[in-house]
């Protein structure tokens, strides 16, 4: 296992973020978050900023959350509450909190970490929404890309979407945020549809975390049941966790192939809008290319390293 990084998770709460989250909390020897971001998405940014001061306390952390944009650069935003529902994580009731959101606005908070980095050191970036606060980020302060590690992201598809036909949702949602992400010239781990559409929770396992679980497992399998229940999953028998592919990449790459290419953002207004163009030809030269693509995964690994991690947290928590 690749050793403890320091992290800034910006997301949109979310069922899947959220058990992203759950993940990443199972690890503290792994994941130093020092701040959690939020972005309008699956849910309002209300919502989902909401839902990220809830889960923080939940899975027993102590990590600032800051309220980032609310829309996307160039168009309104249009949320996900048909897979997510109406509070934005499967309806399920996750306690109420005192904790507050940071004064600052995501970009400016994430402005004062660098800043305050020492030294030497570096963040990685784990975006789990649409790409608009990296994006902002990086157009008002390029410097500090160079004190990025990488960005692991879930977002894209080499081959086909979930929106649309041709995009995938964090990249649809905000394509001009995601075409300035993907220029940045940082390393860019792509965990996107290929690889995310392996990585699921079944319908036994989610039934057990909620039948046989504390309340950490109750609630991962309550929303992972939601996720069932949703249009998209009515007919199958696992529902993909999408950005828990983010921490477990960073975990376990070993369950993963990455293949680096060259990947461009559509942002033009016809019916590929928000897809990610993968040049999969294998014909232009490693050197220089930025982005490794997620093409494959060990669903089974995947599943079983995600329960195990749930269980773990839920146990300490009970
Ligand atoms: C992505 O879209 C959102 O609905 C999920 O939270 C995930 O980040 C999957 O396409
Ligand atoms: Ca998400």
């Amino acid at each position: 296992m690749a050793s403890k990084r320091k992290i800034i998770m910006d997301c949109d709460p979310g069922i899947d973020d959220a058990v992203a989250l759950c993940l990443a909390a199972a690890h503290p020897e792994a994941f130093d978050i020092v701040g959690i971001t939020t972005v309008a998405g699956n849910q309002t940014i209300e919502k989902v900023t909401e839902n990220a001061l809830r889960l923080v306390d939940f899975y027993g952390l102590d990590i600032p959350v800051a309220k980032g944009a609310g829309t996307p650069i160039m168009r309104p935003p249009v949320t996900a509450s048909d897979i997510h529902g109406k509070n934005g994580i499967g309806d399920i009731e996750i306690p109420e909190t005192d904790r507050k959101t940071v004064p600052e606005h995501a970009v400016l908070f994430m402005k004062k970490i660098f800043d305050e980095l020492p030294e030497g050191e570096k963040i990685t970036l784990v975006p789990t929404g649409p790409l608009t606060n990296i994006a902002l980020m990086f157009d008002l302060f390029p410097e500090i890309k160079d004190q990025v590690e990488e960005i692991v992201l879930m977002g894209g598809a080499a081959v086909g979407g979930n929106v649309t036909a041709a995009s995938e949702f964090n990249i649809y949602e905000d394509p001009e945020a995601a075409a300035i992400v993907f220029r940045s010239g940082l390393p860019i781990v792509m965990c996107g549809l290929d690889a995310t559409h392996l990585c699921g929770v079944n319908r036994e396992n989610a039934a057990d975390l909620v039948e046989h679980g504390g309340k950490i497992a109750a609630a991962v399998g309550g929303m992972v049941q939601f996720y069932l229940k949703s249009p998209a999953y009515k007919e199958k028998d696992a529902a993909c966790i999408h950005d828990a592919v983010t921490f477990m990449y960073l975990m376990h790459p070993e369950i993963y192939n990455g293949v680096k290419m060259p990947v461009s953002v559509d942002c033009s207004d016809g019916p590929m809008r928000g897809n990610t163009l993968c040049d999969m030809r294998g014909t232009v030269p490693e050197e220089g290319l930025t982005v490794t693509v997620l093409m494959d995964a060990d669903g089974s690994k995947f599943q079983e390293y995600l329960l195990e991690a749930v269980r773990m947290l839920d146990a300490k928590r009970k």
